[in-house]
Order: C-alpha cells, then structure tokens, then sequence
C-alpha cells in the first residue's frame, strides 16, 4: 500500500510513548501512535469494557487457547485458569525458554493491565542504576512531573485501618512487624476516593471486584484517560490501534520507513502497509523496542546499531512467594485487587528487598499472605534474534535467578519464624515456595548511555530514539513505571530542544 507520512511516529502506547506522543503534540509536531493492540473503550455484551479475574474470558488475554494467570494453582488444584477463545485481550505472557514476561497489550499498554503501584526509586539506588543521568534533575523536576500527569494518590490510613478489604495487608503487615520489619504504604494511581465510594456501593466496584490483570473497568488512571488523553487532545497527535510494527528501515534522504501490519480480533492480517516520518520514537516495551531494534541490526538496515543493544536485561529481582497463615488469623474473603502496603528492606546490607503485600482476589478465604517481592538480583540476560523464525530469544537461565530468591527467602524466613507459620507450595503449578520463574517488570534491551547515547537517541541514525523500558539496565529496585515515564519526559526535553525542527 502507498505509505503515509508524518513528521513523527511513535510506536507502542506504553508509558514511554505516551510521554513522547503528548510533549510531541504540544510542541506542535504531527505525531502517529501505532499501537498492536485494542483501543479498549467499547462495552461487550456484558456490559463491561473488561473481563473479571475470576471469570475470564477472550478479552482477558492476547491470542491464547487459555488463560496464563500467574497464580496457577490453589491447594495445587487447577482451578485458576480457564479456557477462553483467541481475541487480542489486554494481557500478555510472552514465554521464553526459561523466563515468561507479562505485558500489557492495548491502548495504553501496561497500565491497562498493572497494579498501579506508582513508587519512586530511592535516589541511592536510582544513582547507581543510571549513573549517567542527574539525579538532582529527576527528583527536581521529572519524577514530580511525572507523578502529576499520572495521577499519583494515595490510601487514606484511617480507611485502610478499617475496611475489610484491606485485612489482607494488615495481616501481612503485623506480621512483619512482629519480624522487626518496617512497612510502607505504596502510592498508586487507582482513584482511592473512587475505591471508598465503591465499599459505600455507592459506584459500579473495580477494585473491590477482584478486578485488576485484566484491565480494570473503573478508577484506575490508565494512561488512556491520562496522558493519551491529553495527546489527542493537542490535535496534533493521531492513533491507530491493531496496527504492527514489523520492522525499520532508514529513508535515502533522512527519516524512516515503518512495515506495518493491521489485524483484525481473529488476528487475520487485513492490510500491509508503510508509513514513513522524519522522527521515530520507539516505545513498544523492552521486549518490542529491542526486537525492533535487533531485526534491524541484524538486516543491516540499521547498520549504526551497536553491541550494547541486546543487553542488560533483567526481570527487576521479581520474586513471588506465598505464605500461610493460621486457621484463627483469616486474611478475608473480601479483598481489593490494588495493593496498597510493603515491607521495606531495602537497606538490608545483604538482602535488599521491597515487597509488596499482594491480594489474593479469589472472593473466598484463601489463608494466603502473597507477596511480589522485589529483590536487588545483579543477574543479567541478553536478547537475540533467533535465526530460524526471526523472533526475540531471551538467554536468561532459571538460575539467573538464584539470588533473587536467596533475597526472598532471607526475609520470608524471618517473618515465619517470627510468627510460627511457613510458606505455601501450592500456588505456581509444582511444590515450589518461591516464583521466578516469570516476572511483571522486564527492563533493559536497550540500555541507556550503552546502546543509546545520554537521552535515548540511538547510536549512527539521528532522529531515531528509544523511550521505554528497555533504557532501564534490569533493576530499579521499585516498581518501574514512575521512573520510565520521568526519564521519558527528561529524555522527550532534551530531544524537542536539540533535535526537532520540522513539523512545527
Ligand atoms: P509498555 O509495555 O507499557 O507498552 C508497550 C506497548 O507497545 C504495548 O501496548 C504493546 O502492545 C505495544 N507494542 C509492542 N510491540 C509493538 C509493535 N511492534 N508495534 C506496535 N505496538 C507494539 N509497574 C509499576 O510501576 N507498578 C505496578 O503496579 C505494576 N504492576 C504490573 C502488573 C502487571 C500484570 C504487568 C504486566 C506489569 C506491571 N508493571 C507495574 C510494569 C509496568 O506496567 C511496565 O513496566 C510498563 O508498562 C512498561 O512501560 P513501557 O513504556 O516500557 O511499555
């Protein structure tokens, strides 16, 4: 088909892109979203945008004969996931050989589909992952900034001392004091005044209704009510939703060429098309950014691209575990699906952890205290491109994540100890204690200052930038989208101040 042009594209709809497609409309630059997934805005039959967790069906996860929910197994019995029809839902688990990635697919990208956990970095550990970027500005400036424009709240402590549906967390919590260990709420970006409106029954309930991996049909701030909102609402910037980008290619005379691919819900192919731009901003997710970029290395279109691209990967120390608690200290059946509390161990000098109380929305008392734990794992693994079909390979191996789970066993002991209880082994698919072997937090590809210079510009082709995840070299120590989308915005400054002169 006969290419459009635009001044700029940005591919993906993440958090990332969608800093790049917001501060691009407002410098006034013409600007295209290409997003692979839905734009999730139309009710189904039911009424509802999104499918609940606990009665999945095709728009809970993309092209799948079944769902993949992390939580596999109750008293090892299969009673969690559920066959369900392929239909681009908005959650994905892409499954490598030995680490299985969830991400967001749709409008928005992971924040359709994630807790909402919005926490900053501690500036010490942010110092050392990203020893190239001034601190100083970031706490000044971007992570304030991105906080605003996210929607960043927190619970009312009062309310959370006292619903039922956060008895889940209090429990957890006292018995990590009763460890010696600290707690802290977590900031997030579900409306709490919407979420204490739902206890009321005064609001259709979200949150309160076991609602979250699928997408959640209220109060959530997702970025399509925030930041894309107010992309669009420059005038300057367009979307196009179920719409693939395959791969790249530079211009002759500057600028680059993007195959794009549109499916329909069958994921039938309905048109092959190309679009082209002078300014193109990669934003597809750690795993899409640099799949993008590799097949370009490795054509020799993009011949600029370096060794460093592929690298520095890692799941952020992602750790899931589960504990039991005794018969006489239920955590209840009513649970909010938005976690709101986590012990603190950062400072540990051995075991830093940061581990967030997380529910078990199964809308029946279940005895579990469950935890993402996030853990300081130095590991790192490597993407390529397999040479026979073409697609993303992750070299990560199972025990990459030894370390991790040291972590996070070093910590669970002491709470069990502390209150006489132990760990569950029925709850990811065999008799383990501890998950690593999937994770919600893929960062790095792509890192910057290695693969990109200082602000994510890549190395030998001007006008081609990466602003997502994949800059993030494998940890950060909390959960990551506050800080993709700060450095986004520090990144998308310097680039409009520096770079951008057409299409204004
Ligand atoms: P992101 O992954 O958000 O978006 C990329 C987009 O690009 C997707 O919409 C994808 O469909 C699209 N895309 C990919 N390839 C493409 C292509 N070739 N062409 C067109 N489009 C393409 N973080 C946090 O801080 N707090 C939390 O509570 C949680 N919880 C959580 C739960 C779950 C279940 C998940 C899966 C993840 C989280 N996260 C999280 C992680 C967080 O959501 C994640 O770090 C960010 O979404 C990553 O943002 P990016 O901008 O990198 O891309």
């Amino acid at each position: 088909a006969a290419g459009d042009s635009f001044p700029a594209v940005v591919v993906g709809s993440g958090y990332g892109a969608s800093v790049a497609a917001l501060r691009l409309g407002e410098a006034g630059v013409t600007t295209l979203v290409l997003e692979m997934g839905r734009l999730w805005e139309e009710p189904a039959a039911d009424g509802k945008v999104f499918c609940g967790m606990l009665n999945p069906d095709r728009r809970s996860m993309w092209f799948k004969d079944r769902t993949e929910a992390p939580l596999d197994t109750l008293l090892w019995l299969d009673v969690v996931n559920r066959p369900i029809d392929r239909y681009p839902g908005a959650l994905d688990r892409v499954n490598f050989e030995e680490m299985s990635v969830y991400v967001g697919r749709g409008v928005g990208g992971g924040s359709l589909v994630n807790g909402g956990m919005a926490v900053t970095p501690a500036r010490s550990h942010f110092e050392k992952v990203l020893p190239g970027v001034d601190a100083d500005e970031m706490y000044r400036t971007y992570f304030p900034r991105a906080r605003a424009m996210l929607g960043v709240n927190s619970v009312d402590p009062d309310w959370f001392g006292s619903t039922p549906y956060y008895r889940y967390a209090r429990v957890a919590r006292d018995q990590a004091h009763q460890a010696g260990l600290t707690t802290a709420y977590v900031p997030n970006v579900y409306d709490f005044g919407y979420m204490e409106r739902e206890e009321r029954g005064d609001v259709a309930a979200s949150a309160l209704a076991s609602e979250v991996i699928y997408g959640n049909n209220h109060g959530k701030r997702s970025l399509d009510k925030t930041y894309l909102a107010a992309a669009l609402g420059t005038g300057k910037v367009t979307l196009r939703t179920m719409s693939e980008v395959e791969s790249v290619r530079p211009e002759p005379g500057g600028g680059y060429v993007l195959a794009v691919k549109e499916i329909d819900v069958n994921g039938s192919v309905v048109s092959r098309s190309e679009v082209s731009c002078r300014y193109l901003f990669l934003g597809a997710g750690s795993l899409g950014t640099t799949e993008l970029l590799l097949r370009a290395r490795e054509s020799g279109a993009l011949p600029g691209l370096g060794e460093e691209l592929g690298t520095g990967w890692g799941p952020n120390g992602n750790i899931m575990t589960g504990r039991a608690n005794h018969p006489w200290n239920p955590t209840g059946a009513r649970q909010s699906a938005i976690p709101v509390l986590a012990i603190d161990d950062w400072n540990h000098p051995t075991h830093p952890v940061f581990a967030e109380i997380a529910p078990v929305p199964a809308g029946i008392e279940t005895g579990i205290s469950l935890y993402l734990a996030i853990t300081d794992n130095p590991e790192r693994g490597t993407f390529e491109l397999d040479p026979a079909s073409g697609k993303l390979r992750l070299n990560w191996r199972r025990g990459q994540n030894a370390p991790a789970v040291a972590s996070a066993k070093s910590l669970f002991d002491r709470v069990n100890r502390a209150n006489g209880t132990s760990y569950r082994y029925d709850l990811f698919g065999d008799d383990r204690a501890f998950a690593g072997d999937f994770c919600y937090h893929p960062l790095g590809g792509c890192p910057l200052g290695a693969a990109t210079d200082a602000y994510g510009r890549l190395p030998g082709h001007p006008g081609l930038y990466a602003v997502d995840s994949s800059l993030i070299p494998g940890s950060i120590g909390v959960n990551p989208f506050v800080t993709i989308t700060a450095l986004a915005e520090r990144n998308i400054a310097r680039v409009l101040a520096e770079d951008v002169t057409t299409g204004r």
